[in-house]
């Protein structure tokens, strides 16, 4: 049996587990506008969301590029582009597909390319970096979010705490050491993929969920099959009665109130113009 937290299946998803995050992944769409404004993406422009599960950010995205511009959403989950499909448009598709592999898509064809709350899904990060450096025009914009390990969200927390007090610590390892970033990671990432301008920022966002079970499918549907994956049915159900007691402690009027973190990543392809002229003086 797989340890908690120890691979990543694209397996595990179901179609209930896509509807709920069709509803629940309201709260990754509000983050998903602090990503999108620094892009500054504008009319006409052609954009890949690469992870776009149900499609609320890529709408949301087609709006501003407009009825010239172009926005394609791909994700390796068959039940959330079904789902993403039903917003399709003239300007908007989507298809299904993995961050590793754009061999679809021609050199420098997009404008900008985003990933909301999917990096620290994907294990080869060096070889998408390097995908979406290819397909991003010279000068083309990369925004991503993802989790930094030196900052878990306080559900994370309390959740490692729930599991320690039913006493399945030893069987826990935590995903985020391995599945999140750091400033220094991406930059080092980023720099490795050919990219320039790179800057990041830890950003603090609140969330207000209705009570624990609620906060459990949110968690369980973002994660797609993978969340408290190794665990057993009794087992999770200790777990979710533990996560229930600790999790009503930051009950606020307005519902359970929950600090989470993420990094927020930038970075551009270089300008065609700066390739020509570190050619030229390579020549000189
Ligand atoms: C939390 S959801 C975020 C969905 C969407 N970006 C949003 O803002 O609502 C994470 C998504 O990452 C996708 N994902 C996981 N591994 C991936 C990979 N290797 N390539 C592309 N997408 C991946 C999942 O299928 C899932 O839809």
């Amino acid at each position: 049996m797989p340890q908690p937290g120890e691979t990543i299946s694209l397996e595990q998803d179901t179609p209930e587990l896509a509807n709920t995050y069709e509803r629940a992944g309201i709260v990754q769409f509000h983050h998903g506008k602090f990503l999108i404004g620094p892009l500054a993406v504008k009319a006409g422009e052609h954009v890949l969301d690469i992870g776009a599960g149900t499609g609320r950010l890529a709408e949301f995205v087609a709006s501003l590029v407009g009825s010239q511009g172009r926005v394609i959403g791909i994700d390796p989950l068959e039940s959330r582009i079904e789902i993403a499909r039903l917003r399709q448009s003239k300007t908007l598709t989507f298809e299904t597909g993995r961050a590793e592999d754009l061999s679809r898509f021609r050199d420098g064809q997009f404008d900008a390319v985003y990933l909301n709350s999917v990096f620290h899904w994907i294990e080869e990060k060096d070889r998408t970096l390097r995908e979406v450096h290819r397909v991003l025009k010279p000068g083309g914009r990369l925004g991503l979010n993802i989790q930094d390990p030196s900052k878990p969200h306080q559900s994370r927390v309390l959740l490692r705490t729930a599991i320690a007090q039913v006493g399945l610590g030893d069987r826990h390892r935590e995903s985020n050491p391995v599945l999140g970033a750091t400033h220094e990671q991406l930059k080092d990432l980023f720099t490795t993929a050919g990219f320039v301008d790179y800057r990041s920022d830890l950003r603090s966002l609140i969330d207000v969920h209705a009570d624990a079970d609620s906060l459990l499918k949110w968690s369980e549907s973002s994660a797609f099959g993978n969340f408290l994956d190794g665990f057993s049915k009794s087992e999770r159900e200790q777990i979710r009665k533990a996560f229930t007691g600790l999790v009503e402690t930051k009950r606020a009027p307005e519902g359970l109130r929950l600090e989470r973190y993420l990094r927020f990543a930038f970075a551009r392809k270089t300008p065609s113009n700066v390739v020509q002229i570190a050619t030229r003086e390579s020549l000189t």
